[in-house]
Parts: structure tokens; C-alpha cells; sequence
């Protein structure tokens, strides 16, 4: 039983925390999120898997212009992040626990205008999870194998985006992980039916091992990050997205076009294509779709 549950999750940060100047709807609305977030992380437990396989657009923390990959796995033997927020906040809302280095007294937010991730930029995050090597290196062959010419890095560091969904779903750390990094961000996007097979590909090998692999695909929904249509979001087109996969029908997100991704702020959902490739047609339950003022969260998983 090497697939044992999958669940896709937004990675939005103002899950974490409101501003003084938010509205009391706002305020509830973020709270139902979390509430959506814990029933999610209910949903990981009852899978009981032993590795959460983590596929996350990387937001240009391992990888920049210089190269910019639609695909690539990590292969190190730990993960390690900072999180977007102090750790006792963090702790406070997801109840993830953090380690506490010797002599280092705070993992404070970074200065303004530094992205809140880079706070304390250095060895020492706060956040730290076990790889399950032995399964990454087996994928990367695999996929070799299968024609996906996959990069990889041992030099992975998890984003504070991709630490806060983790923060939510494995608090304790007491789960491996495994990072596939993937390409939402910088036009153009991987072809949404190429993000489909790989995740096919990547059932194939799954099928063939023993450990209990839970997919989590963070992300999304629609949204505008660092472009003038920030604040806008194309609720139409995640419903859409929503009804598909709770028909039982996620091969249909392989006929989206990138450009159909992109312009609907839906880069991230090539890490939900790829995990739709992973389970196949089967339905989802969709637990709760929640607009804040710049993006749609989305928050569901496969009944497998
Ligand atoms: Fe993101």
C-alpha cells in the first residue's frame, strides 16, 4: 500500500497572522482557514503514512534566473526552513515544534523590504524534517528511467511558504519528508499534460515500495503575486478547478493550457496537476474554498 493519501493545501502566509487594520470578516475568514487547514492534518493522521512526499513551487529560494527548472527533486538527508513568522507564534496556531539551537535566542522576522523567509538566513532554521533519501534517489532513477530528465540538488532549503503548509500538516516532524520542486511562478510553466504524466510516472514507482507515501501539493489558488493585478482573483476559474477534481475527473486538468494557468493566477496548480496524475481519476472532497483580498484558498483531499 505505497500511496496512502493526498491532500493539496494553499502555502499562503497570511494564513499566520492579520494586521490591525483587517476586518472582523477577515479575521473569521483566515480562522476558517485554519479550521480547514486542522481537519486537513485529521485527514494526514488517519493516513498514517511514514513520508509526506511535498510538491511546492519554489519561490526563488533554491533556484533564480541563472536556471529556473520546471521540475527537480532534492536528495539531502534533511530539509530545513524558516518560518514566515516567529516559531512560538507558529507553535501557537499549528502547534509545529521548532528546535531550539544552543545559544541562539530568536529566528526574528527579516528586515523590511527582505523577503520574511531570508530572516536569519543561515544554517541554524528553526524548522528541520528527516528526508527519506533511500525513496528520493529511488525516484530520481525512476523517473531517469521513465524519460523525465529530472535535476536534482542536495543543497535544498524549504521556503517559508513551504515550511508554514508543513508547519500545519506535520507538526511534530515525526514523518519524513521528500521535495519535488516545481516551476509555478516564472513564465513559462511546465505544459499542464507534462506535469500529468510525470505524476503518473511518479505513481508507477510508488506502486513499487513499501513505505507510506502521503502526496501533499501546496499552493494556490488564484492570485497575482508581484504583478499590478494583485488583489484580483478569478474565483470562476478555481471553481472550475474545484468542481473538476470533486467529480472525480483530474485528468481534465491536463488539458489546461500554462497560458490558461497564468492568466487566471493559477501557476501553482501545476503541483495539484501533478498530484491529480498521482491519484487519478478519483473524487475529491473539497473541505472548504475561502477568498481572502489577493488570492483563493483551496483546501481538499483525494479519496483514495
Ligand atoms: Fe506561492
Amino acid at each position: 500500500m505505497p500511496l496512502v493519501g493526498a491532500v493539496a493545501a494553499p502555502h499562503s502566509h497570511l494564513q499566520l497572522f492579520t494586521r490591525p487594520a483587517e476586518n472582523e470578516q477577515y479575521k473569521k475568514d483566515v480562522q476558517k482557514g485554519r479550521n480547514a487547514m486542522l481537519a486537513l492534518r485529521d485527514q494526514v493522521e488517519r493516513a498514517n503514512a511514514d513520508t509526506i512526499l511535498v510538491i511546492h513551487d519554489d519561490h526563488f529560494v533554491n533556484f533564480d534566473f541563472r536556471c529556473y527548472p520546471p521540475f527537480a527533486l532534492f536528495v539531502g538527508q534533511e530539509a530545513k526552513g524558516s518560518g514566515v513568522t516567529d516559531p512560538d507564534t507558529i507553535e501557537q496556531i499549528t502547534g509545529a515544534t521548532y528546535r531550539k539551537y544552543e545559544g541562539k535566542q530568536s529566528f526574528q522576522s527579516a528586515p523590511s523590504g527582505i523577503p520574511q523567509h531570508m530572516a536569519n538566513w543561515d544554517n541554524q532554521k528553526p524548522y528541520v524534517y528527516k528526508v527519506n533519501t533511500d525513496l528520493s534517489v529511488r525516484m530520481l532513477k525512476g523517473l531517469l528511467e521513465r524519460d523525465f530528465d529530472i535535476p536534482f540538488t542536495s543543497d535544498g532549503t524549504m521556503d517559508g511558504e513551504e515550511v508554514l503548509t508543513t508547519n500545519f500538516l506535520n507538526p511534530k516532524a515525526d514523518k519524513k519528508v521528500m521535495l519535488l520542486f516545481t516551476n509555478g511562478y516564472v513564465p513559462p510553466l511546465p505544459w499542464p499534460r507534462r506535469s500529468y504524466k510525470l505524476g503518473q510516472a511518479i505513481r508507477e514507482i510508488l506502486d513499487e515500495v513499501d513505505d507510506r507515501v502521503l502526496v501533499l501539493a501546496t499552493g494556490g489558488m488564484s492570485h497575482y503575486p508581484g504583478t499590478p493585478l494583485y488583489g484580483h482573483v478569478d474565483e470562476e476559474f478555481d471553481k472550475k478547478v474545484l468542481a473538476i477534481l470533486a467529480s472525480g475527473k483530474g485528468s481534465d486538468l491536463a488539458k489546461f493550457t500554462p497560458d490558461e494557468l497564468m492568466n487566471s493566477g493559477n501557476g501553482e496548480l501545476v503541483n495539484w496537476v501533478i498530484t491529480a496524475g498521482i491519484c487519478g481519476d478519483v473524487k475529491c472532497n473539497v473541505l472548504d474554498y475561502i477568498r481572502l483580498w489577493h488570492i483563493g484558498l483551496g483546501y481538499l483531499y483525494w479519496e483514495l
